[in-house]
């Protein structure tokens, strides 16, 4: 076990004896509440390497005077196998210092390949995420980068702790673009081009289909009946829709696999449509959703206060409904019909414990509708699942203004990362011109795909943050190429020595430097990092930590000669923590979707 993780438990078992009603008064919750007492690392490392708060939250909870608490629980609290003498600091916050021996002990555990300074997670849990979801005939633009890198991100570290995921892209395959887009199809499809570049086809159907449906109703009207007719399970017009859809596919497979994206599924919008109909009625019969002007929605029940119910909206001062819709005055069904749907048949089908939407911030009203209709349609299943909006921001070009090409079009995803590779090569022929052209190609792709990934992955997601193709390729600075590079110049210096292969090596040696112990105590806290990322859902707290630990890796290498140390022990023990720092760098790179080169 590491070395928090004992912290960790020894501080729940203390906790629950000095607080034995807490474990008595229900059995659930008390467990929720130990489970919240978590060590972190100590934002100043003056007061110690680990930190506990959670006292001051349980001492509210239960009433009691924080620094009593603290004091109370420190006398049950021995966790002298590892650390120092526990430290009672500010309003009841305990600050712990490892002992050099735990520490010694877990870096030559790991470099022994016992683990990576990570455990898997005590009680697994069962994740939905639910991310990427383009739709059909569109192509898939910039902002997808967005959903799709930080849901991957996402299931990675989850399933590098040992979480059961379920990752599933619900793909817009439905809707009422797709009257236009048969319309389109059978009267002005241009085969050639659709051979050539499906989804750019596809699209200038729709574009022309629309503009004429917006100027003229009896093209509207055409375009519906083959909607109708496709719904009503039309043949020629569903073998065309499949069409549509594998040409999609195709062009989105693509992407995912130079992304290295991969989903366990892709069950998209139309799947669900057998139970959209009994949705519905159901809702209607509950009482839930009503009917209004020939349409069905679910309306405000008046349980929030107005500013946070989602089911209203001010217009003028006053507050009017904004319901949910579920079906529409044509009989058809809603995006929220299918969501209600999706979560009904996930629960049933994997029983998660979260399900977690990877989706822009812009759609933030929609889940609050539905995660607040789905819990008064199913109150006893929404109870035992987390349903969460993982939202983010938008993607801003240097002008401030969300980013566009130069003549104001959306950025296809494919043209964004054909560029990051051209202009990372650009970059690698400049830096190592040495180097044969196939090897720079190859760290060219993976350095500018890595560094469009990383970009978008490093900001707090809700912010917007702005694309600027110079600071992402940087080879200085909080970027993928200056990660990947830190990583292969560890991996050079085993190439100079020369017994670089397979033996063992062992950090026997005390560390002594500041900087070696810095170094080590950060190490040890890539397990707490990514068991927050996959706590908050943000991986960009990966992205910190891997850019501090090549920080503090620089500040070793500076000032503590490796291959030169004074003698074998000392060099082995400094040998032992480049390799774990290099293992630790691709594990944490890998984790965010972004991969490595051995050599720059
Ligand atoms: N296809 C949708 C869009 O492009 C995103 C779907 C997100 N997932 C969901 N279950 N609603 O806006």
């Amino acid at each position: 076990m590491l070395p928090h993780k004992k912290i960790e438990s020894a501080l729940q078992t203390a906790v629950r004896a000095v607080l034995p009603d807490l474990s008595r008064q229900s059995e659930t919750m008390a467990d929720a509440d130990i489970s919240k007492v978590l060590v972190r690392p100590c934002p100043d490392p003056k007061f110690g390497d680990y930190q506990s708060n959670a006292l001051m939250a349980l001492a509210k909870t239960s009433k009691l005077n924080p620094r009593q608490l603290a004091t109370d629980v420190v006398a049950k609290l021995d966790v002298s196998a590892v650390c120092e003498k526990v430290e009672i600091a500010g309003a009841g916050f305990l600050n712990f210092r490892l002992k050099n021996s735990a520490l010694a002990q877990t870096l030559n555990s790991a470099a022994a390949g016992e683990h990576l300074f990570f455990d898997k997670a005590a009680q697994p849990k069962t994740v939905v995420i639910d991310f990427s979801s383009p739709n059909v005939a569109k192509p898939m633009h910039v902002g997808h980068i967005r959903s799709t890198g930080i849901g991957d991100a996402l299931q990675r570290t989850l399933r590098l702790l040992g979480h059961r995921v379920i990752s599933d892209n619900h793909i817009g395959d439905w809707g009422t673009q797709f009257g236009k887009l048969l319309l389109g199809w059978k009267q002005i499809l241009n085969r050639t081009d659709l051979e050539r570049d499906a989804i750019a086809e596809l699209e200038r159907l729709y574009k022309i289909i629309n503009a004429e449906c917006d100027a003229n109703s009896a093209r509207l009207a055409e375009a519906k009946s083959e909607l109708v007719k496709l719904q009503a399970g039309d043949a020629e017009n569903t073998a065309i829709w499949k069409e549509m859809i594998a040409l999609s596919q195709k062009q989105f497979d693509a992407i995912y696999g130079r992304l290295g994206v991969k989903f366990d599924f892709a069950l998209g919008e139309s799947f669900y449509n057998p139970w959209l109909g009994e949705v519905v009625t159901d809702l209607l019969t509950r009482g839930i959703a009503r009917e209004s002007e020939g349409a069905a929605g679910v309306f405000s029940d008046g349980s929030l206060p107005p500013k946070e119910d989602p089911f209203l909206v001010n217009r003028d001062g006053e507050w009017i409904p904004d319901p949910a819709l579920v079906r529409k005055s044509d009989g058809g069904f809603n995006y929220m019909t299918t969501d209600l749907a999706t979560i009904d048949y996930r629960l049933k089908t994997w029983a998660p414990d979260e399900i977690n939407y990877v989706v822009d911030d812009r759609q933030a009203g929609h889940f609050k509708k539905l995660f607040l209709t789905f819990a008064r349609w199913q109150p006893d299943a929404a109870k035992k699942v987390k349903l969460v909006h993982v939202g983010f921001g938008k993607i801003m070009g240097e002008d401030g203004k969300p980013f566009k090409t130069r003549s104001g079009d959306t950025v296809k995803l494919g043209d964004l990362l054909d560029e990051a590779e051209e202009r990372a090569y650009t970059i690698v022929s400049e830096k190592s011109p040495e180097l044969p052209e196939a090897q720079r190609r190859e760290i060219a792709r993976v350095i500018g795909l890595g560094a469009v990934k990383y970009a978008d992955l490093l900001p707090n997601r809700q912010s917007d943050y702005i694309f600027s193709w110079d600071k992402m390729l940087a080879l200085q600075g909080n970027t993928a190429p200056y990660l990947v590079y830190a990583y292969a110049r560890i991996k050079s210096i085993f190439r100079k020595l020369e017994t670089a292969n397979s033996e063992q090596r062992t950090s026997n040696s005390p560390l002594a430097a500041a900087e070696e112990l810095a170094l080590a105590k950060h190490l040890l806290n890539f397990g707490i990092t990514l068991e927050a990322v996959a706590e908050e859902l943000r991986p960009n707290y990966l992205c910190n930590y891997l850019f501090e630990l090549a920080g503090k890796f620089t500040s070793f290498y500076e000032n503590c000669p490796v291959l030169k140390a004074e003698d074998a022990a000392t060099k082995n023990s400094r040998l032992a923590l480049c390799d774990l720092t290099a293992r630790v760098l691709k594990q944490g790179l890998e984790t965010l979707g972004i991969e490595t080169v051995e050599q720059m």
